[in-house]
């Protein structure tokens, strides 16, 4: 894991980072700073990391016509759950940059995204505010169907999503970091280059927790080839394929 250094006290306790030191000696450290365009990582071979969401791929692809027939959008499900005339609930609870919650937000779904890395959530927080102010209202409607929080989505599925009062999401969706995917660490941009920032691996209990918060179906983002990830109910996956990557699609037990 790389040493991240910021690029002053004053932003680090106004993210909440106060523990991340604003100098080092390490000449691989990656610098957290905040620019004209928003909070970024910079990484120590000057590639830029953020989340984006008023420019570039994903507010494009929020208006793509063809977004309703892409992969995602039919492991989701999303438009057969909005005939019934609800608002569709989600959550994202490996959140990361925000680029599949963004295009789950476009097909109409109310998003509540979990994540528990505080670097990554401080980027993807600073998105999502700066979507929430920008001009374009199509933007700024889809913004605020997101509700970012910051934990453990175990935890929180399992207790803390407000209790009994609170109605269950019909869909919760998982992307965990995996491991293969290291490999192409460096040549990355996204959500891949922030393997060196989020170590693979501990998604023990993840789809457990996600089966039994999902009132509706838990949809899986896996590498082509990945295993499906364990569950302890005994469902078996459908899964919708790509070349690339597989979402592999659970009813959620009764
Ligand atoms: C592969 S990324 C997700 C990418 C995301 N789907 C996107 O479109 O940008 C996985 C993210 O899940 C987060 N994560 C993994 N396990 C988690 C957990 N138990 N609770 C909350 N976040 C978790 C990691 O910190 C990482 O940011």
């Amino acid at each position: 894991m790389p040493t991240i250094i910021v690029q002053s006290r004053e932003l680090g306790d106004e993210l909440g980072l106060p523990e991340l030191p604003a100098s080092s000696d390490d000449t691989h450290a990656w610098l957290l700073f905040r620019d004209a365009a928003g909070l970024a990582l910079r990484r120590d071979d000057g590639v830029r990391i953020n989340a984006e969401f008023v420019q570039g791929r994903s507010a494009a692809r929020a208006r793509e016509a063809s977004l309703a027939s892409q992969p995602l959008a039919r492991a989701l499900g999303i438009a057969r759950l909005q005939a019934t005339g609800r608002q569709v609930t989600l959550v994202d609870a490996t959140a990361g940059l925000g680029v599949d919650a963004w295009q789950a937000a476009a097909l109409g779904a109310d998003v509540t995204l979990l994540e528990q890395n505080p670097i990554v959530h401080a980027l993807l927080a600073d998105a999502l505010a700066r979507a929430r102010a920008c001009r374009d209202s199509r933007v700024q409607v889809l913004a605020q169907r997101m509700h970012l929080i910051r934990t453990d989505a175990r935890a929180w599925l399992r207790h803390g999503s407000g209790g009994a009062s609170v109605p269950r999401p019909q869909l919760v969706y998982l992307d965990p970091m995996y491991p293969a995917q290291r490999r192409r660490a460096r040549s990355r941009k996204g959500i891949e280059s922030l393997h060196a920032l989020v170590p693979p691996g501990d998604d023990e209990g993840l789809l457990d927790a996600a089966l039994l918060a999902a009132s509706v179906r838990v949809v899986v983002k896996r590498p082509v080839g990945a295993p499906p990830l364990a569950n302890t109910f005994g469902v078996n996956p459908d899964p919708v394929r790509a070349p690339n990557t597989r979402w592999d699609r659970y009813l959620a037990p009764k």
